[in-house]
């Protein structure tokens, strides 16, 4: 199985967690997407399902396939999540995200969810030696946007870390997303305390959300050559 194939068998293999009636959230990105489809496809075939998007373009995509759509003010529980991810460490299931800069969205909705499925290829899957290779996407307010990528790098900085701090482009512009944020791509080249780094990030003003994901995700897909792996989040 190529890349592509994996991340649709880790797809497929997610709606196992779908029931009749339930509320899903909708994750962002090439493997939700392919999630977004399959789930499409039951729908047609006469599951009832209520679904809130993580983004515009995951809502676009929800729409067209007829999937019922909410949103957390209409429906603030959601009965589970599904969603790709930029690296998962093992065993912990602390997570990356944002690569698609929908993050803070993606955060928002797993957090409002009972159960919070993550599906990928396994080239996503990473060990403490590997974890963090992946720029960590952080979205920021544009208003004083130098002074909060400063206190980031100094933040960065204490835990004896560095690297680059880039505001993501698009088109020959600053990246916006869904929410008007900008993202700021960190390139660390290995995080060997994410929970640390987390804390330290999300408290900066300025900062409106940052990509580690601990104790969010409940359940890993990561499907490989052969099988879909399942992997289960220890208990804390
Ligand atoms: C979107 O903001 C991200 O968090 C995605 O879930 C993540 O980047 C994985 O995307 P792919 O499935 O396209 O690799």
């Amino acid at each position: 199985m190529d890349a592509q194939a994996q991340k649709k068998a880790a797809a497929v293999a997610a709606l196992e967690f779908i029931g009749e009636g339930m509320k899903v959230g909708l994750g962002t990105g090439s493997t939700a997407d392919l999630f977004i489809d399959a789930l499409g496809e039951k729908v047609k075939q006469g599951l009832n399902v209520l679904c809130v998007p993580t983004s515009i373009a995951s809502e676009k995509r929800a729409r067209a396939l007829g999937i019922a759509l909410s949103t957390l003010d209409e429906t603030p529980q959601l009965d589970v999540t599904v969603d790709g991810a930029d690296e998962i460490l093992d065993p912990s299931l602390v997570l990356i995200k944002g690569g698609g800069g929908a993050l803070t969205r993606e955060k928002i909705v797993a957090a409002s969810s009972e159960k919070v499925v993550v599906i990928a290829d396994q080239s996503k899957l990473k060990t403490e030696a590997t974890f963090g290779a992946f720029p960590l996407p952080v979205e920021i307010l544009p208003f004083g946007a130098a002074a909060t990528i400063l206190k980031m790098r100094r933040a960065i900085g204490k835990l004896g870390m560095g690297g680059d701090l880039v505001v993501r482009q698009h088109g020959g512009a600053p990246f916006v997303t869904d929410n008007g944020g900008l993202i700021v791509d960190c390139h660390l080249g290995h995080i060997s305390e994410p929970e640390k780094l987390a804390g330290k990030l999300g408290r900066i003003p300025g900062v409106v959300e940052q990509g580690l994901f601990v104790g969010i995700a409940s359940v890993a897909l990561v499907a490989g050559a052969g099988d879909v792996m399942v992997l289960e989040r220890p208990a804390d």
